[in-house]
């Protein structure tokens, strides 16, 4: 493969593939590392990491490559709900708490995200790429990560998203299409609106902005990769193919769960952190669904749902686990991330 687009060119990328970053544990610096490693560009999901952790991870992938890797932030939106209402979302869960045997219920506490320090660790570690998601960073914020020469990537599922991106002095816009495993990055319409399939979504993007298109969304091998570039994408942003690798730190009955679903059986749903993703259906989906005016806004339905989705993992059981997947899990393998980007590019 020998394309060799700008923005690859000025962080000296090789391939035109990014790791999807993957919040929660998954982006292990193993795997960000073994990413860049092979020319294409690992990335950090740090949304949910405190200031230290953001901090000890780039560290750790710093120790492990000298190639180029990048973050990913999740910018703070606003949630509000009284404590009556918490106490409502947290009562309808009590049944699956029992089912799991958590005994040990937790004081709620309302999440608090380090996003600002975190900016500051990555100005201060000097981070060769950062990337957002469920929103737009300040122009202020902007301006202080182009003075450290940080490429900036934003996250849009419809034109006038990836217009605002481009409008606020990010150098790359993600279109994350409706198959996309994970959260949903929509932040100027609903969900609902928003759920363009990545066929319709490139070119539309490419025809209204200037900065380069990365596809994201179902993409799991060249034909995918190829497909993106017809329509004019100058690369693509791949999760759940990343997520089966041996390096990533997905749960093994994550990893088990995509490697045996099919097409049919992922959905978007709230269920789990009061904002539209994708993943696995599953029995908690399937029950929660029916509760759907008990959920909570992000990130407080994801904090309550925490104890849950911990003691599922720590029980093995699929059932209760936020089990996040694209819509082409049939093409998934489990192989080192040198076998899947060497499947990428070898023609
Ligand atoms: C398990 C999982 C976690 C994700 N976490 C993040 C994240 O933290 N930040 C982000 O910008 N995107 C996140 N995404 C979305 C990806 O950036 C990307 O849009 C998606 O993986 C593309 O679809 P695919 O999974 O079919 O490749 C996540 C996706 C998955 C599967």
């Amino acid at each position: 493969m020998d394309v060799m687009h700008e923005w690859m060119k000025r962080i000296s990328v090789k391939y035109p593939i990014v790791q999807a970053p993957m919040a929660g544990g998954i982006t292990t610096p193993q795997l960000v590392a073994a990413v860049s490693n092979e020319g294409a560009l690992g990335m950090i999901g740090a949304g949910y990491l405190n200031a230290d952790q953001t901090r000890q991870i780039i560290r750790e992938v710093k120790s492990l490559t000298t190639n180029p890797f990048g973050i990913n932030l999740f910018v703070p939106e606003q949630c509000v709900a009284t404590d009556e209402e918490i106490r409502m979302a947290d009562k309808h869960l009590r049944i699956y708490r029992e089912e799991l045997k958590i005994h040990d219920l937790g004081k709620f506490t309302k999440p608090k995200q380090a996003y600002e320090e975190q900016i500051r660790i990555i100005l201060e570690e000097e981070v060769p790429v950062c990337s957002f998601t469920f929103g737009l960073p300040t122009e202020s914020i902007v301006k202080k990560l182009k003075e450290k020469d940080i490429l900036l990537i934003g996250t849009a599922t419809t034109v006038k998203e990836a217009q605002a991106i481009e409008a606020v002095g990010l150098d790359i816009v993600v279109a994350q299409g409706s198959e996309a495993g994970g959260h949903r990055g929509s932040f100027l319409e609903s969900p609902e609106k928003s759920g363009i399939g990545l066929m319709s979504l490139i070119p539309q993007i490419n025809d209204h902005v200037t900065i380069p298109v990365i596809a994201a969304g179902g993409i799991m091998d060249k034909r995918g990769l190829k497909a993106a570039t017809c329509l004019g994408a100058q690369g693509v942003q791949m999760g759940t193919a990343f997520l089966t690798c041996k390096e990533s730190g997905a749960h093994p009955q994550h990893k088990k769960a995509i490697i045996q679903t099919t097409e049919d059986e992922t959905v978007l749903t709230s269920v789990f952190s009061g904002k539209y993703a994708r993943g696995v259906y599953n029995h908690f989906i399937q029950e929660m669904s029916k509760k759907k005016d008990a959920l909570l806004c992000y990130p407080y339905q994801n904090e309550l749902t925490k104890d849950i989705r911990r003691a599922a993992g720590e029980q093995n059981n699929p059932e209760f686990m936020s089990l996040w997947s694209g819509q082409s899990p049939r093409l998934s393998k489990e192989e080192t991330v040198a076998e899947l980007i060497q499947r990428m590019v070898n023609d």
